[in-house]
């Protein structure tokens, strides 16, 4: 076993985790509420501006709690900050406010 805590703080700010889990029964779940799209929305608003997998880290993870019909559960660590309804509409709004325009914000307390 390796802690490697220290050389990912040194590299990673944060990391965006987006629920992509699809379930097969009559309740609501991120995968048929948009998550494939909301996912790429996150990734491409990180990307053009070259904080994809750079500052921030995104990665797709199961149930989050916060299940909806209305879109997808994410999560920003270790800001602890939690999102619910998150559709590829919403998103630049949503990383525009947690990471600034430009994603320069991406120092803010752990
Ligand atoms: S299925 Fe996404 S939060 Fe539960």
């Amino acid at each position: 076993m390796k802690n490697r805590t220290e050389e990912h703080r040194e590299r990673l700010d944060a990391h965006v985790f987006v629920c992509t889990n699809d379930r097969d029964s009559e309740y609501a779940s991120c995968g048929t509420a948009g998550a494939e799209e909301t996912v790429t929305a996150v990734k491409s608003w990180l990307r053009e501006r070259d904080a994809f997998w750079t500052a921030v880290s995104v990665s797709e993870t199961s149930c989050l709690g916060l299940c909806s019909e209305d879109g997808t559960a994410m999560t920003i660590q270790p800001r602890n900050t939690w999102y619910s309804d998150v559709t590829p509409e919403t998103v630049p709004e949503l990383l525009e406010s947690a990471f600034g325009p430009d994603a320069e914000r991406t120092d803010e307390k752990r």
